[in-house]
């Protein structure tokens, strides 16, 4: 008996695949995680993310420039001060680098794509630790909720469309949208990094930006455990109560399971952080000619896609947009 149902009629050709494709991976989908350091004449390759640059503020202007021409959808801008302190004052400083940078690139792309700032604290603190520690080594949530506000408020002033806390602070959401809301920026989004995992893949973050957290420590007292899914509903309903405009999930392709939860959950836009150790370890597979680098960033991309992301950062959104426009 041969068959009569022949899934394989709509695979036959490229045009068919297309035509009955159920998603798609475009640049506008596409948002870049950047770099940029204060007080550096030159940009500096990031050794564990192959083709990422620690920028200097002209080096960056450009990068965002020739993205923006490749139709990517935003770019999230990372600070590497030049000092650090315990309090992370560069975070919320007017002059700290990301609010330099901000300026610098809302000049130059305008409306072309959404700026957005990354916004935490442990790119600026010296222990390493998303917000403020209390002697007895505690991070304190409450404490560190103000220091979020005020670097909304900065990030705001510079320019950002769109603010991002991922510090997993409880309250997070709704302190940054009060303090925001109280200086007049009632139309600066919040993209909260809601289900937001400790995670081991993010390694290669952590030497772009000069992290090392203090006395080997770890960020799981903030950062959700990876054996919970029924958590990140929780995480994801408490900021929206608290105003979050869109949500995250991160890390990406070991959390589908979530994001796909998370689809059904929620209406407003829901994003992947397809993070910095998922693209080190495709870099590093390719490099040695074991997979076709291209072929899987595209396939895991595409599955986030699938799985309900309206829209993923990711450190290929550059590359991907080259050859896809
Ligand atoms: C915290 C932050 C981290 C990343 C983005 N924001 C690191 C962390 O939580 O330790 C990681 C992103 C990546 O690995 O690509 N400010």
């Amino acid at each position: 008996m041969f068959p009569t149902e022949r899934p394989r009629r709509l695979r036959r050709s490229a045009p068919l695949r297309r035509l009955v494709a159920e998603t798609d991976l475009l640049p506008r989908h596409l948002v870049a995680p950047l770099f940029v350091a204060e007080g550096r004449a030159e940009p500096r390759p990031i050794e564990s993310l192959p083709g990422h640059l620690q920028h200097t503020r002209d080096s960056l202007r450009r990068e965002v420039a020739e993205l923006a021409s490749r139709g990517v959808g935003g770019v999230i801008l990372f600070g590497v001060p030049a000092v650090k302190d315990p309090f992370g004052t560069g975070a919320y400083a007017d002059d700290g680098i990301v609010q330099e940078a901000l300026r610098d690139v809302v000049a130059e792309v305008g409306d072309e794509l959404v700026v957005m700032a990354d916004l935490c604290l442990d790119e600026y603190t010296d222990h390493g630790h998303c917000g403020v520690v209390r002697p007895d080594g505690v991070v304190d949530n409450d404490a560190t909720l103000d220091l979020y506000g005020r670097a909304a408020v900065a990030q705001a002033r510079a320019g950002a469309a769109v603010v991002a806390p991922s510090g997993m602070m409880d309250g997070q959401v709704g302190a940054i949208r009060r303090a925001l809301d109280d200086e007049g920026f009632t139309e600066t989004a919040i993209l909260a990094y809601s289900a937001k995992y400790a995670s081991g893949l993010y390694g290669p973050f952590r030497e772009a930006v000069g992290v090392e957290i203090a006395g080997g420590g770890d960020r799981k007292t903030y950062q959700q455990d990876w054996r919970n899914r029924r958590e990140a509903r929780r995480e994801v309903r408490l900021d929206l109560d608290e105003g979050a405009d869109m949500v995250m999930v991160k890390p990406a392709m070991t959390y589908l399971d979530v994001l796909s939860d998370l689809r059904s959950l929620v209406d407003v836009p829901l994003c992947a952080y397809h993070v910095s150790g998922e693209y080190s370890m495709i870099k590093a597979a390719a490099e040695r000619g074991w997979i076709d680098g291209d072929a899987v960033a595209r396939e895991q991309l595409g599955a986030l896609r699938r799985a309900g992301a309206d829209f993923i950062l990711t450190y290929f959104a550059g590359e991907i947009a080259g050859g896809a426009s």
